[in-house]
């Protein structure tokens, strides 16, 4: 059927073996149970459940299925009148620009200042000839000025972005580039944008300036020629911290990791050094050796070490900051595959491991909350070599909900969901409301695929990702496809209100989507490249409801929405150009909701809500990784205002535990359709280097640990002895990881791809990206006034969506530590 999205695998720039070199389960046979194929109606997922050798249990009979959290008439309630409201408050700005780009980006929290930066470029042979210009809006975007002058009419290079300050620090770097490009300069601002100052570099920076999360004062940045440069005193002086610097990262408490070259080569992975300073350089330790690559994710910090043996490396993990390692009990990769890290907080970690062979997937593991013991979450999840592209996608609306995709023996994509941080995966319920596509074999039994970073990847008419707010409950919003398997076809907006369990089709056709007012307003536009819209839709009711706005009569080609990241926000900007006869213009058009959600939300406009449960006056139902969380969430049919301040209120309290509310350790298993931990006869043939450099304290167990995160309290707690596992631990790998053995030959460069919140692919938004410290500040990024992009959407695209890959195979920075590529 060619309507299924299959999965693509390009062949890589780097020529591999196959893997032969070593087996990833090379486990007893009679122990090899870890998969299963779910029922057979629902064929899309592969289910492991934890466990250290993982074995599947019993699933639960039927997975919860939660009612909608209020009850929805059938029909849409009358909204009086709003069409003179908005159009009251709706706010049309031209900007008399002809430039191919827009950046834009928030300057503080709910400061209302955005900065806009157009560039306009030519690529002329080596040298780049271009034109910035810099404007700045104090009102959400409903005016802005030009403050070209502020930045000397300098060309800035919008690769770097917008660089904004941690907190509410108001600082802002733009970074220049003077006389062709061998000189440099960066424009600085401490006053939120109002005011410039410049100051040449001594050195041509490498990437964006990164400030130090605690302190917006102390910046790093890597040069052209690889030194670390660091700056105390916000741009104004320089020093050279270190030379031979491949990746620079930002830790804890002004803590700098970096790998360094000895060898005076970053192609030498597999060679490098991994330093740390935590005095800005005075002194520098080096915590580890024979380094491939390094990553941080909540308090761990992780290192692919070379084993020694062939070209095969490992993950080390240190909780202290490199002082000390364990070796995580994950398989070793050869040259040609790599680790990711998914997500992290400071209770656990999601890594992927590729598996040998360019088979375009590999597996998800979920770490224990040393990060050292794994347990097998999900096999054959879909992350490709070459594009660095995954679907995974934190679901930050309600606690322990991931969605991803796998590649089926099929080669289709298929969407899975995951409730318990990693324990089940299962396939999305079919909306009620939709009919299975013609990639189903059966009309009536079939789930929800999700398109996300792969599909978007794949260039299919995808704009946006999935979305949803830690402040907007249970709310995510995501384009989809109904079928066996994800398909290829035109997708359509779905809308869930409970966390992934039950979903809506919202919108016909890929819309561009935001969260306002903490999911009291939903507002969507239609992605239309070639045809100017000028209509807007808008939801009160969590996307039951849509209502249509004509922000303007006179139609524009649109580009994307922009509103203030954290969603708190009832002012949203729909940017996009409009042509005259010989040009094209950039437009804005802001529209601030706040007349329409006039009334403030009052207590009886909010009713109690149970996540994870479809029967709130059961006292077993809801518990989540041992604990139930009850929200008060608005009313569907209140139409109020949540307010800036508005803070999800959720009461928590402890579940009885029982032993899913453990993993086995180290050394443990659980037998098939059993949830008891069972001391594995013999630890012979598994990756025992764990015992060798495990810490004595780790080798203490009695086979189960709490799953990190869960908050359980009584009922079945596992009572067992504790016994000493080093005695029984036998290893053929020899040495602690800090002894240098005699160096293997030069390892083939993997090319570093990272990944890019794309939003989109086609002209348009080309995409957005999360700014250092938590994501505060994202800068949209458009790429437009070139129709013929999307027409030829194969060939290549225009600079800025390259800006996230790794200029010519070197390492690029990458700020976004929930989602790591470890290599
Ligand atoms: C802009 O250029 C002028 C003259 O070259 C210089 O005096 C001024 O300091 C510059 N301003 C900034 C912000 O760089
Ligand atoms: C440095 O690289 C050269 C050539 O790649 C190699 O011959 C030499 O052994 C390396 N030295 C070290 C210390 O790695
Ligand atoms: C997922 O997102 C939530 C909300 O932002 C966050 O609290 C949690 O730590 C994240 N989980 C992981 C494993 O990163
Ligand atoms: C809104 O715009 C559409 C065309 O995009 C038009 O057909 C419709 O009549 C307009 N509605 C109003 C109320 O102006
Ligand atoms: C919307 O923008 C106006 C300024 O134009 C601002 O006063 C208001 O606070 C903004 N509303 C929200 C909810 O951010
Ligand atoms: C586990 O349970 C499944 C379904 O209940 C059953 O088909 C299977 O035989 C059981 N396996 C064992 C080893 O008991």
């Amino acid at each position: 059927m060619g309507l299924l999205l299959r999965g693509i695998l390009l062949l890589s720039a780097c020529t591999f073996t196959a893997g032969s070199d070593f087996q990833l389960g090379s486990k007893p046979s009679g122990q090899s149970v870890f998969v299963r194929q779910s029922n057979s109606e629902e064929r899309a997922a592969k289910i492991a459940k934890r466990s250290l050798l993982p074995a599947w249990l019993a699933p639960s009979p039927n997975h919860k299925i939660k009612r909608r959290s209020a009850e929805q008439g059938d029909s849409c309630q009358v909204l009086q009148g709003y069409n003179t409201k908005l159009a009251d408050n709706t706010h049309g700005f031209t900007f008399n620009d002809l430039s191919g780009s827009v950046s834009l980006a928030w300057v503080g929290d709910g400061t209302g200042v955005i900065l806009a930066l157009t560039t306009f470029q030519v690529p002329f042979f080596m040298i780049r000839l271009g034109q910035s210009k810099l404007y700045r809006s104090e009102n959400y975007g409903k005016s802005f000025q030009d403050v070209t002058n502020l930045i000397n009419n300098t060309f800035i290079r919008s690769e770097y972005g917008i660089a904004i300050g941690p907190e509410n620090s108001g600082r802002v770097i733009l970074t220049g580039e003077v006389s062709g490009g061998h000189d440099s300069r960066i424009f600085v601002s401490d006053d939120f944008g109002k005011s410039f100052t410049s100051r040449d570099l001594p050195f041509v920076p490498l990437m964006q300036m990164v400030y130090n999360p605690e302190s917006s004062n102390v910046l790093v940045v890597l040069s052209a020629s690889n030194e670390l440069w660091l700056s105390e005193d916000f741009g104004t002086n320089w020093k050279k911290i270190h030379t031979m610097v491949c990746l620079v990262k930002w830790g804890r408490k002004n803590t700098i990791f970096f790998t360094a070259s000895i060898n005076g080569s970053c192609s030498d992975r597999g060679m490098l050094e991994l330093r740390r300073t935590t005095d800005y350089g005075n002194t520098i330790k080096t915590v580890a050796s024979k380094i491939y690559s390094f990553g941080l994710g909540g308090r761990f910090l992780f290192a692919s070490v070379m084993t020694g043996k062939g070209t095969l490396r490992m993950i080390h993990v240190s909780v202290d900051q490199g002082e000390s390692w364990n070796m995580a009990q994950l398989p070793p990769v050869g040259h040609e595959q790599f680790y990711s890290i998914l997500a992290a907080n400071d209770e656990m970690v999601f890594m992927h491991v590729d598996e040998p062979g360019d088979t375009g997937f590999g597996t998800i593991y979920a770490s224990d909350d040393r990060g050292t013991v794994y347990s097998k979450s999900l096999e054959r999840h879909l992350y490709t070599t070459t594009g660095g592209d995954t679907d995974f996608t934190n679901v930050t609306s309600l606690r322990g909900v991931f969605i991803t995709s796998v590649l089926a023996e099929d080669s289709s994509v298929q969407t899975v969901v995951s409730f318990d941080q990693g324990g089940e995966w299962v396939p999305l319920r079919k909306p009620d409301n939709s009919k299975c596509d013609a990639t189903s074999r059966d009309p009536d039994k079939c789930s929800l695929h999700i398109h996300a970073a792969y599909s978007t990847a794949m260039r299919l008419n995808v704009p946006m990702l999935p979305l949803s707010e830690p402040n907007a409950v249970g709310l995510i919003l995501a384009h989809g496809s109904v079928g066996d398997a994800i398909s290829v076809m035109k997708p359509d907006v779905y809308v869930s209100d409970d966390g992934g369990y039950t979903w809506i089709k919202a919108l016909d056709g890929p819309h561009h989507y935001a969260i306002l007012d903490s999911g009291g307003l939903l507002v969507a536009v239609e992605h239309s490249p070639t045809q100017p819209i000028n209509q807007l839709k808008f939801s009160t009711d969590e996307g039951q409801c849509w209502r249509v706005y004509n922000f303007s009569q006179e139609p524009i080609y649109f580009t994307g929405l922009a509103s203030e990241p954290g969603a708190r926000s009832m002012n949203v900007s729909i940017w996009g150009y409009r042509e005259s006869l010989l040009s094209q213009y950039w437009i804005s058009v802001t529209i601030d909701f706040r007349d329409l959600l006039t009334r403030d939300c009052q207590d009886e406009d909010y009713v109690p809500w149970l996540a994870h449960s479809d029967d709130i006056s059961d006292p077993q139902d809801g518990c989540m990784l041992g604990y139930k969380e009850k929200f008060l969430r608005l009313k569907k049919d209140s139409v109020c205002w949540n307010g800036r301040d508005y803070e999800v209120d959720t009461v928590p309290t402890p579940c009885p535990c029982t032993l899913d509310d453990f993993l086995c350790d180290f050394g443990y298993y659980r037998q098939e359709n059993s949830s008891v931990c069972v001391e594995q006869p013999d630890l012979q043939g598994t990756v025992l280097e764990f015992c060798l450099h495990g810490k004595e304290e780790q080798l203490q167990t009695s086979g189960y640990r709490k799953i990190p995160g869960d908050k359980c309290e009584g009922g079945t707690m596992p009572e067992r002895k504790e016994i000493d596992l080093s005695q029984r631990c036998v290893s053929d790998l020899l040495g602690p990881i800090m002894i240098d053995k005699r160096p293997s030959k030069s390892v083939p460069i993997v090319i570093t791809v990272i990944i890019v919140m794309l939003l989109s692919i086609a002209a348009g938004v080309v995409f957005v990206k999360k700014y250092v410290c938590g994501g505060r500040f994202l800068v949209h990024r458009y790429s437009v006034l070139q129709q013929h992009v999307e027409d030829n959407a194969a060939d290549g695209m225009d600079e800025p969506l390259e800006t996230n890959h790794s200029h010519n195979g070197k390492i690029e920075f990458h700020d976004d530590s929930d989602e790591d590529l470890l290599e």
